[in-house]
This record gives structure tokens, C-alpha cells and sequence, in this order.
């Protein structure tokens, strides 16, 4: 038997130390890009951070019709933020709505979108979720009327509105249409704002992105109806609007969407954006008004 030199063994250990690194730094890179492309899309930052506080250590008032929401810290503090979640805390939270002790969170939080969120998604969105500066900072105690206060009350609302799921693709439509609909469905959240409310706050799912009036949120039509809705966009515009705010009549975007497109859709690479169009452009067109 031929024996190779010694050193030949000690190169080819730190050759291969060295590749295993690189790879390492590579994947934790892209990881990272991607957790911060779903966390601009979900809007995390938009309702967890104020006008002008720490990034994500407490948002701005949330009015509701229920009372007011204090979006929590959710910095990497292990006090006052979530720096003592696991992974599995966090998906757990996005998924099903249930906190780290067991107890359920109010559909202000766009967990019933959220849910269709993918394990990849969820890893990559905790590990950029990690790289956030830990701030200390406690947030006050939402301030809700009754029986809204009572947090114990939200199994009710679950149980008659919300089943955790998971983004089913449609194997009848292509690749991009389905990377749209997860993307608008789940992590873009955008029914939330873009469909209409039952009277008990929940999404009112027949009359998916016919617009939505909400306090002082008014949410347009955004289903492909001529007339009511975004049938009369092109594509160009769509993708024009998405990257800077301005709509075809050249009236800009106004307030919440305004904020969305400049810290979140406007941030998307331009496929995501172009999967998006495709999958609302698909939509059934409803010739209502919100
Ligand atoms: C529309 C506003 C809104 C958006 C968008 C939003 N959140 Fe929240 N979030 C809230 C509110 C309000 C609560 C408090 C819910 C409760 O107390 O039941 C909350 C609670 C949480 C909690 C629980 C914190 C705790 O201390 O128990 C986590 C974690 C969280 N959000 C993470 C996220 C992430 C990650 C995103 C983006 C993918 C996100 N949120 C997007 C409003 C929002
Ligand atoms: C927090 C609430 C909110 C979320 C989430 C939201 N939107 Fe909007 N959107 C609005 C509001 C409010 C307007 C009206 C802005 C205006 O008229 O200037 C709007 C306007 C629009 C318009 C222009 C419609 C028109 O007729 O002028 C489109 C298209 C649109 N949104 C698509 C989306 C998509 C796609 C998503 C998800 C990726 C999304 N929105 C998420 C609130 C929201």
C-alpha cells in the first residue's frame, strides 16, 4: 500500500474545513436575504416599530374597533422582546396564533395569514429576526373594551374562524402564479387590509380583495373588475405602482399603502413583484364597492 504524505491529509482537512465554511457563510447569507425579503413583505417592522423608535421594539397605536392594539417588542431583548424564543416558538406564533405560554393572540396580529408560511420561510425569518439589535423596552397593556379584553374569549373566535393550514400550490397553474398566490396569501398578508370584515373581525373570505373600510383604513377593490376594481391596470402598471406608489392616473399611493410599497413591496425583487401581478390579475373579478 502506498501511504500519500501526512501533509497530504493536513491540506486536505483544512481544504475541506475551508469549503465547509464558505458554504456555511454562503447559505447563512442567502438565508438572511430571504428572511429579510418575507419580513418586508409580512410588514413586521411596519406595525412593530414606531414612527420614529427602534426598529421593532414597539409599534405605533393599532386602532380597532375592538380598542387600541400596542404591537409588542419584538427585538431580541430577553426581557421585554423575544430573545428567548426558539424557532418553534416563533412558528408557532406566526402559524397557529398560540404564544410561547399557551395563550391565544388576537387576529390584529395577521396570524391567519401567516399560517400559510413555509418552514424555509419561517427559519429564514427567525434567523434575520436574530440579527435585529436587542432594545429593552416594555410596551403597554393593549387597551380594549369588553368583552374584547378577555383574552381567554379568542378560543371562541378561533374556533368559529381559524384553522391553522399551510399553503396548498395548485398543480394546475404554473410555477409563478403559485409563487403569487403564496406570497399575497401568506406572508404579504394582503387581504388583510384588501377584504372585507365580518362583523366579529373576521375575513369574510366570499368577497376575497373587494376592498375593505376599516376605521380610517379604506382599502380599494384590488380584483381585476373593470370598473370597481384594478381590471383597466396593465401589468406595467401593476409593477410601476409596486415600485413606486404611483398609480396610472398619476395619483400617488396615500397613507397605509403608500408605507407598505416604500419599507416593503417596493424592496421585492422584480420576479416576486411580477408573481404577484400574475396571481392577482387571476383573481374573479367582484363589481363591488367596499
Ligand atoms: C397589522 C400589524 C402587525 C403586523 C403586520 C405584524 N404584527 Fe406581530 N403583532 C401585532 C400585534 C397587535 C400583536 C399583539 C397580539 C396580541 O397581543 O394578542 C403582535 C404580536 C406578535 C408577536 C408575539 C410577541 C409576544 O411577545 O408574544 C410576534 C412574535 C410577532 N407579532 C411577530 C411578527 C412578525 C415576525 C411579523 C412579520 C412577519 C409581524 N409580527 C407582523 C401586529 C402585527
Ligand atoms: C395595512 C393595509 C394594507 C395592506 C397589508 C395592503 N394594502 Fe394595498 N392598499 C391599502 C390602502 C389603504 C390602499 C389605498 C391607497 C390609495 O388609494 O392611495 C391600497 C391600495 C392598493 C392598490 C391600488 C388600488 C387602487 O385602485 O388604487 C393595489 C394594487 C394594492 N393596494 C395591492 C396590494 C397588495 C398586492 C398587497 C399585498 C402584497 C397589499 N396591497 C397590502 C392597504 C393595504
Amino acid at each position: 500500500m502506498i501511504r500519500p504524505p501526512l501533509s497530504t491529509f493536513f491540506y486536505a482537512i483544512v481544504f475541506s474545513g475551508l469549503l465547509g465554511f464558505q458554504a456555511r457563510a454562503g447559505t447563512s447569507e442567502a438565508l438572511l436575504a430571504r428572511g429579510e425579503n418575507l419580513f418586508v413583505l409580512g410588514g413586521c417592522g411596519h406595525c412593530h416599530t414606531a414612527e420614529d423608535g427602534p426598529m421593532l421594539a414597539g409599534g405605533d397605536p393599532l386602532k380597532t374597533p375592538f380598542g387600541t392594539f400596542y404591537p409588542p417588542n419584538i427585538t431580541p431583548d430577553p426581557e421585554t422582546g423575544i430573545g428567548n424564543w426558539s424557532e418553534k416558538d416563533l412558528t408557532r406564533a406566526l402559524r397557529e396564533g398560540i404564544s410561547p405560554h399557551g395563550q391565544p393572540y388576537y387576529p390584529a396580529f395577521p396570524f391567519t395569514s401567516f399560517t400559510l408560511m413555509k418552514d424555509e420561510d419561517l427559519t429564514a425569518l427567525k434567523a434575520y429576526l436574530d440579527t435585529v439589535p436587542p432594545i429593552r423596552h416594555q410596551t403597554p397593556a393593549h387597551d380594549l373594551s369588553f368583552p374584547f379584553n378577555v383574552r381567554r374569549g379568542l378560543w371562541g373566535w378561533r374556533w368559529l374562524f381559524f384553522r391553522p393550514a399551510r399553503f396548498q400550490p395548485d398543480p394546475m397553474r404554473s410555477g409563478q402564479w403559485n409563487r403569487g398566490a403564496y406570497l399575497v396569501q401568506g406572508p404579504g398578508h394582503c387581504g388583510e387590509c384588501h377584504t372585507p370584515r365580518n362583523w366579529m373581525g373576521a375575513l369574510d373570505r366570499s368577497r376575497a380583495y373587494a376592498g375593505s373600510v376599516v376605521g380610517e383604513l379604506n382599502a380599494p377593490n384590488i380584483t381585476p373588475d373593470p370598473e370597481y376594481g384594478i381590471g383597466e391596470w396593465s401589468e406595467t402598471d401593476l409593477l410601476y405602482f409596486f415600485e413606486t406608489g404611483m398609480k396610472p392616473d398619476g395619483d400617488t399611493a396615500s397613507d397605509e399603502m403608500a408605507k407598505i410599497i416604500r419599507k416593503g413591496i417596493s424592496k421585492l425583487p422584480e420576479k416576486d413583484l411580477r408573481a404577484i401581478i400574475e396571481y392577482l390579475q387571476s383573481l374573479p373579478p367582484i363589481a363591488a364597492e367596499p
